[in-house]
């Protein structure tokens, strides 16, 4: 019955014995799942330690591939013996020891929530490929005996193969699914495994939306770097390159009593009447002369203007005579070169004119809410 799909997917892994597995598939955006396995691995037969630590539990994620680095390093951080299993367009899947504790562990953490398409815990295995269609009947069958509605999802060239073999009884895409069969291929060191697992659709994790109130997305880069850097709170407050308005309305939200929102750009108009609006650039002498006025002692400056943070930071230096001891600084590393190598410099050139100005315990992060370009760095002034 599935000898259409055997030869398909056989003869596809048998045209690539001397690839070896490459673990930067980063790198390569565009691969999906089937490419990634004929490009990257040695099909041969799994190996005895190798059959013995196939996992019974799986993490599977839809993600964007800008955020794929980022989830990686948030696993990593928290569940360190989850183990990444396949890196494919948009989705990436994960053993692990505790699946549903990582499910759990995402849906609290409100900025990495935001960015992630759905992540289920599945009970799933890893079979040969001539085990797969039949793990997959198995999965269904099992679905079907709790009255549960089954819909598959996998890499397309493995999916439609798979569609097309599978049974009639078989209901493929049926309205108001209540399961997700995933059928995908799994490059272990140098043998390719087939995952089939099968999840409850009400209990994956999907992000709810809408950002009611919100002057606009940069709130969530504060709110984010606030919590990953355990800020103090922040009680007067220069918010560099502010508006619309999006910083100074989290630094109201939390308590600041005062906020000179400095930049030659409109307001928000309701934070507007909250602030006090320098309209100038942070390097124009009334800047200076409207911190003074202010009274300086300020103990937060926070900068997000989209300007080269080289520039940002010698313009920061200014300030310091406004700074009350132990401020801290939050400033987004905006990199405009696409080369990582000339953005890494930008950012060290940056880190070392700070730290040269007084800037201590300086900590760059890549925040779930930068752009792709962006990291965000936070020091203390002293
Ligand atoms: C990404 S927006 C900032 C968003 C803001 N953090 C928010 O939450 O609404 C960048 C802002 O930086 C401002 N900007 C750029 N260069 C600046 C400078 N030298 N001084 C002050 N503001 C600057 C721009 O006018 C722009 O409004």
């Amino acid at each position: 019955m599935f000898q259409a799909l055997l030869n398909a997917l056989g003869s596809r892994n048998t045209t690539t014995e001397d690839a070896a597995y490459d673990d930067s598939l980063e790198e390569q955006p565009d691969d999906d799942i089937v490419r990634v396995t004929t490009r990257n691995v040695r099909r041969r037969d799994p190996s005895p330690e190798e059959e013995a630590r196939r996992p019974t539990q799986w993490v599977a994620w839809r993600i964007s591939h800008a955020h794929k680095h980022r989830c990686r390093e948030w696993v990593a951080a928290r569940f360190p013996d989850c183990t990444l299993e396949q890196n494919a367009k948009d989705a990436l899947l994960f053993s692990a020891s505790d699946a549903a504790a990582v499910v759990a562990a995402l849906a609290k953490d409100e900025h990495a929530a935001r960015h992630v398409h759905a992540c289920a815990a599945h009970g799933g295995s890893t079979a040969r490929l001539e085990d797969v269609p039949g793990l997959a009947e198995a999965a269904y069958d099992a679905a079907a005996a709790t009255a549960a509605r089954l819909r598959v999802r996998g890499a397309p060239g493995l999916k439609e193969a798979l569609l097309k073999n599978l049974p009639e009884r078989i209901q493929l895409t049926p309205r108001g699914a209540s399961h997700e069969l995933v059928v995908d291929a799994v490059p272990a060191t140098h043998a390719t495994y087939y995952y089939v697992g099968c999840a409850p659709l009400a209990e994956t994790f999907v992000p709810s939306t809408g950002d009611a109130g919100d002057v606009c997305r940069a709130v969530h880069k504060l709110r984010e770097a606030m919590v990953r850097f355990a800020l103090p709170p922040f009680r007067r407050v220069v918010d560099v390159g502010a508006a619309p308005g999006g910083w100074s309305q989290v630094c109201l939200e939390h308590g600041a009593e005062l906020v000179v929102a400095v930049d030659p750009a409109d307001l928000d108009a309701d934070v507007a009447a909250r602030v006090v609006h320098v309209k100038k650039r942070l390097e124009d002498a009334e800047t200076l002369a409207a911190l003074r006025e202010a009274g300086g002692r300020f103990d937060a400056v926070l900068c997000d203007a989209n300007a080269h943070p080289a520039k940002m930071g010698r313009a920061l230096h200014a300030l310091r005579p406004y700074l009350a001891a132990g401020a801290t600084l939050v400033l987004t590393l905006k990199q405009p070169s696409a080369s990582t190598k000339t953005a890494a410099a930008d950012t060290g050139e940056v880190e070392g004119a700070l730290a040269a100005g007084g800037f201590r315990d300086l900590r760059t992060a890549w925040l779930w809410a930068n752009g792709r370009k962006e990291r965000t760095l936070a020091a203390t002034y002293t």
